[in-house]
C-alpha cells in the first residue's frame, strides 16, 4: 500500500543541537551550558555556543529546506530564550526568534511540529531540583502556555517532551548527558515527574486550544539473544526500563510490570492520584527509531542488568548502533498492538556515518545514509500496510549538528555543515529523500537497498581524497 496521499514528509532538528548563540537576546543559560562548561564532559570540549549558527540563519535554513521539498520541520523551542529562568518574566526577543521561524515556515509553506522541550533545561530550574523536584510539572505547563500564547495561532502540532527516557537514563542514571548525575534512585523520580509534567502541560495546551499534543519517546526493539531464561528475563526488564516506562502509564494508567524490580530499593512507589492524572488522551505519539537491541543478562550492567550484544551479521553506524530497519516496522505494530490507534508519526529516524571529511566538488555522497533512509522508509511502509496510522516521517536530522556530549564529531545530517565555514551542502541522501518527498514515497520502490561496492569505494576514495587535500 502507498504512502497516504496526507502523508508528512519532514526533518527534525533541536535548539541545543543546531541554533548557537545561547545567551542571545536576553536568554538564560541551560544545563547544557554548564555540561558543556565542565571540562571533560564533552568530547574535544566542544560547546554548542556557535553549532549551526541557525539563530543567525534560520532565513536561509527555511529556504533550505524549501528547497529540499520539506513539507513539515521539527523543531524545539529552548525554554531559557522564553523564560530566562525557567517561570516568572517572559523574554519577549527570544519568543520573537521562534515567531520569525514559524512565520518564515507558513510563508514557505513548511508545516511546523514543535517540541517544548528537548533536553535543555534552563539552569535556574536546575537549582532547584530540576527533574527530580516535583513542581516541575507545572513549570512545564506554565512555560507550555506562554509559547501557546504567541504561536498557537499557526502551530497546530506540539509535542511536551522529546524522549523523557534519555533525560532519565542519560542525565540522571547513567551521566552521560546533562545534568549529569549518577544515582539510580533518582531515576524513577525524573521519570515520574516528567509524566506528570506531560500530563499537566498537556492539560495546558488544551485550555488554550491547542490542535494536537504529543509525546515523543525513544523506542528500542528488545530481542532475547537466547533462549535461556535469564536472557529472556533480561529482555523483558530492558523493555519494561525503556520502551513501557512512560506508554504504560500514560495509556493505561500504571507502570509497567517488572520496572520496580528494576529500580530495586530505589522504587519510591507512586500515589495512585498521579497515575490517574497521567493517563491522559495523547492525539499522538512521536516514535524516536534507531535501532533495535539484542539482550542478554549482565548482573554488571545496572539498573536493567541487561547488556546488548552485536550482531556480527549487519552493519552498525558510527554511533556503535545496529542497522536493523525491518525492527521499525515491527515496533510500529507492536506500539498499535499495546497502545491502540494513537495516530502516530515517526518523529526521529536517522544515521551518522563515515561521510567523506571535507565537501569534494559541492558534493557529499552518502550511500549508507541512503540505504538506511531508503530501508527504514520500507518498513514505515510495511507497517501502514498492516494497519498502523502512521502520519508522517522526520528525518534526523535536518543538519549535521552538536550530537549533545559527542559534539560535532558523530553526523546525523541530510546536510553537510562546514563547521568553519557553516557552509550548508546538502549530501546525496537530501537529494534521495527529495525524490522520495516528490514521489510521495514511489520512488522506493519494493526492495531493500544495500549500497553497492562501487558506492561504497567511490566513497571512500573521495574521503581519503578531501583527507589529502586538508593535509595539503
Ligand atoms: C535525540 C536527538 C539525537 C539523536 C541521535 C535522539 O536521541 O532526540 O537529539 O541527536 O537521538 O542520537
Amino acid at each position: 500500500m502507498p504512502f497516504p496521499d496526507d502523508f508528512l514528509w519532514g526533518a527534525a532538528t533541536s535548539a541545543f543541537q543546531i541554533e548557537g548563540s545561547p545567551l542571545a537576546d536576553g536568554a538564560g543559560p541551560s544545563i547544557w551550558q554548564r555540561f558543556a562548561d565542565t571540562p571533560g564532559r564533552m568530547v574535544g570540549n566542544e560547546t554548542g555556543d556557535v553549532a549551526c549558527d541557525h539563530y543567525n540563519r534560520m532565513p536561509s535554513d527555511v529556504a533550505l529546506m524549501a528547497d529540499l521539498g520539506l513539507q513539515a520541520y521539527r523543531f524545539s523551542v529552548a525554554w531559557g530564550r522564553v523564560l530566562p529562568d525557567g517561570t516568572g518574566t517572559v523574554n519577549g526577543p527570544g519568543l520573537d526568534f521562534y515567531d520569525r521561524l514559524v512565520d518564515r515556515l507558513g510563508q514557505a509553506g513548511i508545516e511546523p511540529m514543535l517540541t517544548l522541550y528537548h533536553w535543555d533545561l534552563p539552569a535556574a530550574l536546575d537549582d532547584r531540583g530540576g527533574w527530580l523536584n516535583r513542581d516541575i510539572a507545572d513549570w512545564l505547563a506554565d512555560y507550555a502556555r506562554v509559547v501557546h500564547q504567541r504561536l498557537g495561532d499557526r502551530v497546530t502540532r506540539w509535542i511536551t517532551l522529546n524522549e523523557p527516557w534519555v533525560t532519565m537514563d542519560g542525565g540522571y542514571v547513567r551521566g552521560g548527558l546533562a545534568p549529569g548525575h549518577r544515582v539510580h534512585r533518582e531515576g524513577a523520580m525524573a521519570a515520574h515527574h516528567q509524566l506528570l509534567a506531560h500530563a499537566r502541560a498537556t492539560a495546558a495546551l488544551r485550555a488554550e486550544g491547542a490542535g494536537q499534543v504529543g509525546l515523543a519517546v525513544n523506542l528500542e526493539p528488545k530481542v532475547a539473544a537466547t533462549d535461556k531464561p535469564e536472557d529472556v528475563a533480561a529482555t523483558a526488564r530492558a523493555d519494561a526500563y525503556m520502551n513501557r516506562i512512560f506508554l504504560d502509564p500514560v495509556v493505561h494508567g500504571r507502570y509497567p510490570e517488572g520496572l520496580p524490580e528494576v529500580f530495586g530499593a530505589s522504587w519510591p512507589g507512586f500515589a495512585d492520584a498521579d497515575l490517574d492524572e497521567i493517563q491522559t488522551d495523547t492525539d499522538f505519539f512521536g516514535v524516536n527509531y534507531y535501532t533495535r537491541a539484542v539482550i542478554v543478562d549482565d548482573p554488571a550492567d545496572p539498573p536493567e542488568e541487561a547488556r546488548r550484544v552485536r550482531q556480527t551479521r549487519h552493519p552498525y553506524t558510527e554511533m556503535g548502533w545496529e542497522v536493523y530497519a525491518p525492527a521499525l516496522r515491527d515496533l510500529l505494530v507492536w506500539v498499535k498492538d499495546e497502545y491502540g490507534d494513537t495516530p502516530l508519526f515517526i518523529t526521529e529516524n536517522g544515521s551518522a556515518f563515515y561521510d567523506p571529511p571535507q565537501v569534494v566538488g559541492g558534493e557529499v555522497p552518502d550511500p549508507m545514509r541512503v540505504a538506511y533512509l531508503h530501508d527504514h522508509l520500507l518498513a514505515v511502509e510495511d507497517a501502514i500496510e498492516a494497519g498502523v496510522d502512521v502520519r508522517g516521517y522526520f528525518a534526523w536530522s535536518l543538519l549535521d549538528n552538536v550530537e549533545w556530549a559527542q559534539g560535532t564529531s558523530k553526523r546525523f545530517g541530510i546536510v553537510h555543515v562546514d563547521f568553519e565555514t557553516l557552509e550548508r551542502t546538502p549530501k546525496h541522501s537530501a537529494a534521495f529523500y527529495r525524490e522520495v518527498i516528490g514521489s510521495n514515497g514511489a520512488a522506493l520502490g519494493d526492495a531493500p537497498r544495500i549500497p553497492t561496492t562501487d558506492e561504497v569505494t567511490a566513497t571512500a576514495r573521495r574521503s581519503a581524497a578531501s583527507l589529502q587535500e586538508g593535509a595539503g
